[in-house]
């Protein structure tokens, strides 16, 4: 007998070019899952919209991740590629959740303490956005959630919701543990797992900051020759004069270059900037040239990919059909569980 896939899932929002932190932490391990599981990878756009402003780069930036996706290895035949928004569901079950979700476990949220201690401008969308990402991995029955690690507060946020419905309307017990490895009834919330890469659970950008499109400190994966340089040129390196030796230990350049290298490449590495003698910019282009070997063989599908908006949008209606057929029936099975009547399609 077969045993069934487990179901991976996990989004990537349009505020911009998707760059190496999501790529080693999102993008190449999904792309890794799709071998062996049934893989669903979505654009979240509703998502970008606590932020973005800009319909051009909404739709410009959709494409670009799609793009990116695909050209990285994803077969949108094989598995599901689709845009957040054309599901509607998940809004409903989002609204279902937040009937179940306290205040308490909203005001925990890394995004929002963040936004309330900078003093910025808090919109609703911000407040709910982690409702809204526990309905999009709940959705679709997920097992398991690649994701880099500034997203593990969310995935656990995903399972107290999950259990919060359970017990409300499907019979679970309150206030006891959640026995994990108990099998899944077919009818309660799945809980899911979070994936988090053991070396590059969080990689740093250009200031050494976490590399995010949200600061300017991001290298996208495809940027064009020029502009790769350009910004592996600008990585903050501390000023140790060119024949001192240099710590690799504390140095992005050195840190981002392990996201390329082979473990005999970066010892030696690290040998050069002990030895002395070894500029900062010797390291910047030995990170361009590993850099350029490993995106350069893609690039050329991601080009091909963003010359033809309409083979793209076609992949992504191909894709909403067939998440919607996978989400509808479990928005039913909720729906039926609350002492709602199912929905007509
Ligand atoms: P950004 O922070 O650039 O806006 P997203 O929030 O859209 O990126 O993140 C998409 C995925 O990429 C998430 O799984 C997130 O955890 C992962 N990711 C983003 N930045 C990094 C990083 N610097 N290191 C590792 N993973 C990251
Ligand atoms: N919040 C995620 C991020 O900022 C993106 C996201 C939205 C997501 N919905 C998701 C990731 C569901 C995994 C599963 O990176």
């Amino acid at each position: 007998m077969s045993v069934p896939r487990l179901r991976s899932l996990s989004g990537i929002k349009p505020t911009g070019q998707p760059h190496w932190g999501n790529y080693f932490g999102m993008i190449r391990p999904a792309v890794e899952l799709a071998a062996h599981h049934d893989a669903m990878y979505f654009i979240a756009d509703l998502h970008a919209l606590t932020t973005v402003r800009d319909p051009v780069a909404m739709r410009r930036d959709s494409h670009g991740i799609a793009a990116t996706m695909i050209a990285c290895g994803l077969d949108p035949a094989q598995s599901i590629l689709w845009r957040q928004s054309d599901v509607p569901e998940v809004l409903e079950l989002t609204w279902l959740l937040s009937c179940v979700t306290g205040m308490g476990l909203i005001e925990r949220a890394h995004g929002y303490k963040d936004a309330k201690a900078k003093g910025k401008e808090i919109n609703l969308g911000t407040v709910s956005y982690p409702v809204l990402m526990a309905a999009d991995i709940l959705l679709y029955d997920t097992d398991v959630v690649p994701v880099g690690k500034d997203q593990v507060q969310h995935l656990e946020m995903a399972r107290d919701m999950a259990t919060a419905f359970n017990v409300a309307f499907l019979g679970a017990p309150a206030g006891g543990t959640v026995d994990d490895e108990a099998p899944w009834d077919g009818r309660q919330l799945k809980r899911p797992k979070a994936i988090v890469q053991r070396d590059s659970a969080v990689v740093p950008g250009i200031d050494g900051q976490k590399m995010s499109k949200s600061y300017d400190n991001y290298i996208p994966v495809f940027a064009p020759p020029k502009l790769l340089k350009q910004r592996i040129m600008a990585i903050k390196t501390d000023s140790t004069p060119l024949e001192e030796p240099k710590d690799p230990t504390t140095c992005n350049v050195f840190a981002l270059h392990a996201l390329f290298a082979t473990p005999e490449q970066q010892a030696a590495l690290a040998v050069k900037y002990r030895g002395g003698n070894f500029g900062y910019g010797h390291a910047k282009l030995e990170l361009l040239a590993l850099a350029e070997a490993h995106f350069a063989p893609q690039r050329a599908r991601y080009e091909a990919l963003m010359a033809d908006p309409a083979a793209l949008e076609a992949i992504l209606a191909d894709g909403a059909r067939r998440a919607r057929a996978i989400g509808r029936p479990v928005l039913d099975r909720l729906r039926e569980a609350i002492g709602l009547p199912r929905l007509p399609l």
